[in-house]
């Protein structure tokens, strides 16, 4: 297969009803994507998955959905109001503004750690470099100036500074806020967990790799809360939770790496990334951050309200720590159809586009194909609407079979039943299976349970 490229994963998205581009009749919002009826479907299966390993397989483990807007003191508390920024510049010639950090990696020729540097270095060292504005030519840059990432809107009939609210930008102030909330209702115990799965906004400037970087995106987020001195045991922990769940997806140890943070945000101890070898290069997927006490003893201190969690057995009290496992949930499908679309030559010398999903993860768990339509159609309709009941399932009527076989590859189908007239006589069915192309027959009575069996996450 050739080098696969961004644009080409680009367009194989919008081709097969992936993700096309946002607002894209009035020429498109930059850094926006909306997912189509694939792409939706691929998407949700991811977050079942994670939702399936983290809140329903664990013990201890909590779900909660909270709301996106939330008061603005709890981004006062949590330090995203004071340091939740990007440094940057823009070109005095041309006006194009650039992330500083961003404008010195693209252009970089030795090993520096951007994120440690301060503003005054990052200036100097684009000057000292001659890089130059990427769009003019130019090399003369305003001072770096820090820009805040949080979106505002307003609340009540008023826009004044008494009515912004934020949009939030990462999800984990939600399970913090509910901490205790939860901890009572679910009489749960330290050490215990809450995920949650929801939007998160952030002003990004930069342009965005397709879906890697957007101006609204979802999170897959746990917090785990914990005692002070069990922290960095539980830190490893769910660093490797981390791999492990991105290679149950189908994500090849090869392309996946754990990469220390230099910088640390304002609310670590320590942080690392796990990182996916994308057609552009690494990218971050995941952040597992020790977030220490910072977040719930702030809130404890704007909202005057304990976050101090009671030890049922020894009464002692005390503010847990909590180590936090982050996953984009638009990164993963990313990387998953990234990885998974694969051009294969076939004896023929015919190219077949396949996209390898996990079956778990495939939008359509099988397709039902009436091999002539005439005929076939009653006893195909009929399979289809039973096992529509289980999975989504793709109909196709139209065009040879081979072709048919060809769509279904396309868009990661992992079986595809053919109706013919076995079926009709002896109810058999044929099942093909996308990746080795081989062909069996089985009973229609058997289907669910194949089926089932082989999808099972
Ligand atoms: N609560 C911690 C937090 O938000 P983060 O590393 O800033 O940490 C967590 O974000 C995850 O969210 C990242 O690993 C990434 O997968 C995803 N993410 C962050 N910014 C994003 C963006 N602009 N577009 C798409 N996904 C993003």
């Amino acid at each position: 297969m050739k080098k696969l490229t961004m644009e080409k994963i680009v367009s194989v998205c919008k081709q097969y009803g992936f993700i096309f581009q946002g607002s894209e009749i009035y020429g498109g919002l930059a850094n926006t994507w909306d997912y189509g009826p694939l792409g939706v479907e691929l998407k949700n299966n991811i977050k079942k998955a994670w939702w399936k390993q983290f809140i329903q397989e664990r013990v201890n483990s909590y779900g909660v959905d909270a709301a996106i807007l939330m008061s603005p003191r709890v981004w006062e508390a949590s330090g995203h109001i004071s340091s939740f920024d990007d440094p940057l510049m823009d070109c005095k010639k041309c006006k194009m503004r650039y992330r500083a950090d961003n404008l010195i990696e693209a252009n970089m020729t030795e090993d520096i750690k951007v994120n440690a540097m301060t503003n005054e270095e990052m200036l100097k060292y684009v000057y000292d470099k001659g890089i130059k504005c990427p769009h003019c030519g130019a090399l003369d840059y305003t001072d770096i100036r820090r820009f805040n990432l949080m979106f505002k809107t307003f609340r009540g009939v008023t826009e004044d500074n008494n009515s912004i609210v934020y949009l939030r930008p990462e999800n984990a102030q939600g399970e913090y806020v509910n901490y205790l909330n939860v901890q009572r209702s679910m009489r749960a115990k330290i050490p215990f967990g809450i995920g949650q799965i929801g939007k998160a906004f952030r002003n990004e400037i930069t342009p965005g790799n397709f879906t890697f970087r957007t101006i609204e995106f979802e999170q897959m987020e746990y917090q785990f809360f914990c005692r002070k001195g069990e922290d960095e045991k539980y830190y490893e922990e769910f660093k490797q939770i981390g791999m492990d769940f991105f290679q149950s997806l189908g994500l090849p140890k090869e392309k996946l790496r754990f990469k220390d943070h230099d910088k640390l945000a304002h609310y670590a101890k320590a942080a690392v990334d796990i990182e996916y070898l994308f057609p552009f290069g690494w990218g971050e997927i995941n952040g597992t951050h020790n977030r220490t006490d910072f977040d719930l003893r702030n809130h404890q201190l704007y909202s005057k309200k304990t976050m101090e969690y009671l030890d049922p057995e020894t009464n002692e009290k005390f503010i847990p720590y909590v180590i936090e496992s982050t996953y984009g949930a638009d990164r993963t499908p990313l990387a998953i159809i990234c990885d998974a679309y694969n051009e294969e030559q076939l004896e023929d010398g015919e190219i077949r586009e396949v996209l390898k999903l996990h079956p778990f993860l495939a939008p359509y768990k099988c397709s039902v194909l009436p091999l002539v339509k005439k005929y076939h159609s009653e006893k195909a309709t009929e399979i289809y609407s039973v096992l529509s009941k289980d999975y989504m399932v793709s109909y196709d009527d139209s065009g040879s079979i081979g072709k048919r076989y060809r769509r279904q590859d396309a868009i990661g189908t992992p079986f595809s039943i053919t109706v013919d007239d076995n079926t009709i006589n002896n109810n058999m069915v044929t099942i093909r299976d996308r990746d080795t192309m081989k062909q069996i027959t089985i009973k229609i009575d058997e289907l669910k349970a194949y089926l089932t069996q082989k999808i099972n996450f």
